[in-house]
């Protein structure tokens, strides 16, 4: 499905250090991607060397050594080997001259980063300013990276989702009249909830990008669920008052209605095939940049190619549910 990309051999082979950095949220595919990384580094004689809670760790020195030996127990699993940070160290330049240091200190060449939308963003730029190489990796379940058509772990929180709703559509078929609603996660995007509502036939979806009226969706619940056996309704834990939308439509509209959040269990769950895939080809595709002497980029996939975008993400366009399917699920399509 992935398309290879070239032999990262070349005649004129370069022997490196890099670091790999993994910031932001975890996502399953990411203990794969460090195991085939670290393949490709031992078989070209590099040296790989990993930080220990994102950027915090690296400013620390809590670097340490990658081997594959090391992270083959971990390749199906969720989660990340190495930790991950969210805390903003690189934001001020007291953060950035440690970062500088730390580099010199390790002799490190290059960098491999490893995030979601936030650390692409806004990472790459910092690192390029101090002339430190760095090729960026999307690993995100929200696939929300500006780019490209896909991000490692998407796939496994949507197949996560699957197992759960097809345990739904079970009882739903049994004991007919009640409406359920599964909250995805995703945060302040809907990309996540709607690939999900799409391939579950669901009757409503809500994301947060996009406005809903409580009465409408009431009657669209209602209506459907004393027409057909059920009403399924998907939303993304970002959308106004997800909180409080299901009691408010038991206990003000009396509607039946079950409600089933997916959490941070989706976030954490094993990797599937296709992210196993996507990351085996992502890791050569970045590992390949760095030996051909890239600067900047970020891994991308356009129509099942892998490719690097070698500019900066965050000039792209934001990554938007496609406003047609939505239209289509919660039935606004004459
Ligand atoms: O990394 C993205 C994401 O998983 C979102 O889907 C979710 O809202 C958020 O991270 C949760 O973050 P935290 O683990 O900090 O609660």
């Amino acid at each position: 499905m992935y398309s290879q990309c070239q032999n990262p051999i070349n005649s004129l082979h370069i022997y490196m250090k890099t670091l790999i950095v993994v910031s932001g949220g975890d996502s399953p595919g990411i203990n794969t991607l460090l195991f085939h990384y670290a393949l490709l580094a031992r078989a070209y004689g590099d040296t790989l060397i990993g930080a220990v809670q994102g950027f915090a760790g690296v400013l620390a020195e809590n670097i340490i050594t990658i081997e594959p030996s090391l992270l083959l127990p971990f390749t199906g699993l969720g989660g990340t080997y190495l930790p991950t940070s969210r805390d903003p160290v690189l934001r001020d330049p007291i953060g950035q001259q440690q970062l500088a240091a730390v580099v010199a200190a390790h002799k490190i060449d290059n960098f491999i980063l490893l995030g979601g939308d936030g650390t692409l963003r806004h990472i790459p730029p910092i690192l390029e300013a101090l002339d430190i190489p760095c090729i960026g990796i999307p690993t995100t379940i929200d696939n929300d990276v500006p780019g490209t058509d896909i991000t490692i772990g998407f796939d496994s929180a949507c197949n996560f989702a699957h197992h759960t709703i097809d345990g739904i559509l079970a009882t739903a078929h049994a004991l007919p009249g009640r409406v359920f609603a599964v909250e995805t996660l995703g945060g302040h995007t809907g990309l996540l909830a709607l690939a999900v509502a799409a391939a579950s036939g669901a009757h409503a979806v809500l994301v947060p990008e996009y406005a809903y009226d409580r009465q409408w969706l009431f009657e669209r619940l209602s209506g459907v669920a004393r027409h057909h056996r059920y009403a399924l309704l998907i939303m993304s834990e970002g959308i106004a008052a997800s909180r409080t939308l299901v009691d408010d439509f038991k206990n003000r509209f009396g509607l039946q209605i079950r409600d089933t959040r997916l959490g941070h269990g989706q976030r954490g769950c094993s990797p599937s095939h296709q992210d196993r895939l996507l990351a085996a080809q992502m890791a050569k595709t970045a590992f390949t940049a760095l030996h051909d002497g890239a600067a900047v980029g970020t891994v991308v996939v356009h129509h099942g190619q892998c490719d690097v975008y070698p500019g900066n993400i965050s000039q792209l366009a934001p990554r938007l549910p496609e406003r047609s399917l939505y239209d289509d699920i919660n039935g606004l399509i004459l």
